[in-house]
């Protein structure tokens, strides 16, 4: 029998569990191919093994990575790691639908498609329950009362043991959470030094240059107030300022010189400081108040080990420090 389900919401036990998150998307073969063999499962045993080296024992996923590969590989590592799944906290995304219908991409969170993706995510990961679910991206057609049923079935079958969303802003959570036995546990959004509006929308307010910020206002209020946890997506922004050569680099310009300038600030402070600038980067989300949870992505060994002591950069990070780098990534002083 099931445990029995837990409303979705942020009293979910992640206190017990790494604030990083492992991003699984970069497992599973090429982006395209149905198939994988013996070296994408190594190969996502030893990310795996570079996450929980450095404290990890979160995993994200999402039923559209790699086709359902990055999901199939994991599940593979699961089956033949005995006890691994009991020491692990697995988030996994629907809603996005790609390649189907003649349509590159669409979003579908109908109670139907939610509750077959979750179904064929449990499959491929070879497990009998999320730890977490995410609806992937808000669905302008959804109906709140079919998803918040959807939830409920899903929750009181012991599929999912919470519920979040991804890329929500506060007033669509709000939505939501009137027809959901509880508030949602997380919101995943892209946030970074590379992605700062999330700062740059509480900066702005009354201010000219607010108008163009894209980032919905209130978002990270909203989580605060209801618990839900802020989850990153993207936070090492692909690697731009620790290491990655861009074709920004080449390029002149206002947005290039801040990158470049950014690249370099996070160097001299990662020598300062004795740590890697991957650590720096991370350290500068996981300095906001909000209790951001990186969900870093590289799936190189090395990098995901270039990863730790993010928290102790943050716990040490001055606020003059943490303001050089935003103001170096914004290309401008504050207001
Ligand atoms: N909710 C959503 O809508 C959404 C969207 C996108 C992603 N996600 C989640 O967020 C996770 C992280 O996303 P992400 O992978 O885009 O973000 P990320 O952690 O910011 O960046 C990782 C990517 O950057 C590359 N990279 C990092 N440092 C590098 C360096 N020094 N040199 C060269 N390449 C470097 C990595 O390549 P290597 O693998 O070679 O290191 C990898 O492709 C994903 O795995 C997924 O779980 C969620």
């Amino acid at each position: 029998m099931s445990e029995p389900a837990m409303p979705p919401t942020a009293a979910h036990p992640t206190a017990s569990r790494s604030r990083l998150i492992y991003g699984c998307m970069g497992l599973g073969g090429a982006w395209g191919s149905p198939h994988y063999g013996a070296a994408e499962v190594d190969h996502a045993a030893e990310a795996i093994e570079a996450a929980q080296g450095i404290g990890i024992d979160r995993f994200d996923h999402a039923d559209i990575y790699r086709g359902g590969t990055s999901e199939s590989v994991f599940g593979e590592v699961l089956a033949r790691s005995a006890g691994l799944r009991e020491r692990v906290w697995i988030q996994g995304k629907v809603g996005i639908r790609l390649g189907e219908d003649g349509l590159d991409a669409y979003y579908d969170l109908s109670a139907e498609a939610i509750e077959d993706r979750v179904r064929s995510t449990l499959g491929r990961l070879r497990t009998d329950y999320l730890d977490c679910l995410l609806l992937h991206r808000p669905d302008p057609l959804l109906d709140p009362a079919e998803v918040g049923a959807a939830v409920v079935r899903l929750l009181d079958s012991g599929a999912v043991r919470a519920v979040g969303v991804s890329n929500f802003s506060a007033a669509q959570m709000a939505a939501l959470e009137d027809h959901l036995p509880g508030p949602l546990a997380a919101n995943q959004l892209e946030l970074s030094l590379g992605r700062h509006d999330f700062v740059d929308s509480g900066i702005l307010v009354n201010h000219a240059e607010g108008t163009g910020v894209a980032f919905p206002h209130g978002t990270l209020e909203h989580c605060a107030r209801t618990g839900a946890e802020v989850q990153a997506w993207s936070p090492l922004a692909g690697g731009r300022y620790t290491g990655r050569p861009t074709a920004r680099h080449d390029q002149a310009g206002p947005h290039a010189e801040a990158e470049v300038g950014t690249g370099r600030l996070v160097g001299e402070m990662a020598q300062a400081k004795g740590v890697t600038r991957e650590a720096i980067v991370l350290g500068w989300l996981m300095r906001h108040p909000a209790r951001i949870a990186p969900v870093i992505g590289s799936a190189n060994p090395a990098r995901i080990a270039a990863c730790a002591g993010a928290e102790g950069v943050a716990a040490a990070m001055t606020r003059p420090e943490w303001y050089a780098l935003y103001t170096a990534a914004r290309g401008r002083r504050v207001p």
